[in-house]
């Protein structure tokens, strides 16, 4: 596993790496507010469905635990109606910071039901702000071994279909689309967990990655991760899929998720949706890993899911390091923004996600197991894994 995480909290300060400027700068910026939590989450310096919901709960544990220290106690700590209004404000705020990723709603549904069932249970305030300060906690901790659970589920299961289908099981190309490792969770990731197992157990021969741009979380973070991690890695650019597929032996793809509709279809990283396409042109399994607190059942299909569009200027820019005379990385290193179109740009498609139909999904991967459609079905029954 990575040994460093996206999110740190030591000696009572909460801090996030701030994975703008990774893979050339570490920088951690101490989370002091819900604000800066908040900016934190939208300004994408934190990223990654389970990630940005780890720091909205460990920011709300914060913020009550410095509530609770304060003499004398702020006014909304006095009664429990207060406290409700207070909080659920709060957690309705920070919902907001990203749509697409479900887990960020999903956290902050289960604090907010937590909260009331408290004070239905007629708990005083300070009992309750202990409690949910714990409940926060769980939400961070619980993901490591949720994750660990569904890659080796996935790991398994595709594994066990190549064998199947006659081929060699110690061999394993795959490919993944944006970061969905240690950086994007709260530690060994989904997507590229599976990969890790695969890894660990060697069945795998090759991670192939795209660089999954505007933001470039796969030539920036997954690159980083693969390399930390000593997993064999090739980087592609998203135009080259199709010529990846057509020229490589290429095992499985696997991807993270934002949000899975109950019928199976899944928002991910922009390019994920043609990864999908190309896939199924190529007979290649798609397969998607993600914790249940991203099955959103309340969505009947992938047409309900709100897509975030990001600012036009993040797709006009390219951040990273410069170079001045090789790749392997000597030479002076400086943060860098580079613009890349003309300034007055007037048209920007820019959406952050796309929806990839479960009819071009092979697999999903939960941490209670794997779900394939009935034989010809086009969507799924998710009923096993949620
Ligand atoms: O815009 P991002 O970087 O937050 O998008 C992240 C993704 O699309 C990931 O694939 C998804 O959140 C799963 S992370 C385990």
């Amino acid at each position: 596993m990575l040994d460093f995480s996206s999110i740190r909290t030591s000696e009572g300060k909460l801090e996030i790496v701030n994975q703008l400027l990774l893979p050339h700068t570490t920088e951690y910026i101490e989370i002091k507010s819900i604000d800066d939590a908040f900016d934190g989450i939208k300004s994408m310096k934190i990223r990654g469905a389970p990630a940005i919901a780890s720091l909205a709960s460990l920011a709300v544990a914060d913020y009550l635990a410095r509530a609770l220290a304060t003499s004398p106690s702020p006014d909304w700590l006095e009664t429990t109606d207060a406290f409700k209004q207070h909080l659920e404000a709060i957690l309705a705020h920070l919902f907001t910071a990203r749509p697409t990723a479900v887990n960020l709603g999903a956290a902050t549904r289960r604090l907010s039901n937590k909260l009331q069932t408290l004070i239905d249970a007629g708990k005083n305030a300070d009992t309750i702000a202990r409690e949910l300060i714990s409940e926060a906690k769980n939400i961070d901790a619980e993901d490591v071994g949720r994750n660990k659970l569904m890659s080796k589920w996935g790991g398994e299961w595709l594994v066990e279909r190549v064998k199947t289908q006659g081929g060699s099981d110690t061999d394993l190309n795959v490919m993944t689309v944006c970061n969905t490792g240690s950086l994007a969770t709260s530690g060994y990731g989904t997507a590229l967990g599976l990969i890790t197992y695969l890894h660990e157990t060697g069945k795998l021969q090759r991670a192939f990655f795209t660089q999954s741009t505007p933001y470039h979380q796969g030539s920036r973070l997954t690159a980083f991760e693969l390399k930390s991690l000593n997993i064999p890695s090739t980087m592609l650019c998203d135009s080259m899929v199709g010529s990846l597929f057509q020229h490589h032996n290429i095992h499985a793809i696997a991807v993270g998720a934002d949000r899975v509709a109950r019928n199976g279809d899944t928002a991910n990283k922009i390019g994920t949706y043609n990864a999908a396409v190309l896939a199924a042109r190529h007979n290649i399994p798609f397969i998607v890993v993600a914790p249940v607190s991203t099955v959103d059942l309340e969505v009947p299909d992938g047409s309900g899911i709100p897509i975030e569009h990001r600012p036009a200027i993040e797709a006009c820019l390219v951040r990273g390091a410069l170079y001045p005379t090789t790749l392997n990385g000597e030479g002076a290193k400086e943060q860098a923004t580079v613009m890349v179109t003309p300034e007055g740009l007037e048209g920007v498609y820019n959406p952050s996600f796309d929806v990839t139909p479960a009819s071009l999904i092979t697999a999903i991967v939960t941490e209670k197991g794997v779900a394939v459609k009935k034989s010809g079905e086009e969507v799924f029954d998710l009923t096993p894994i949620v």
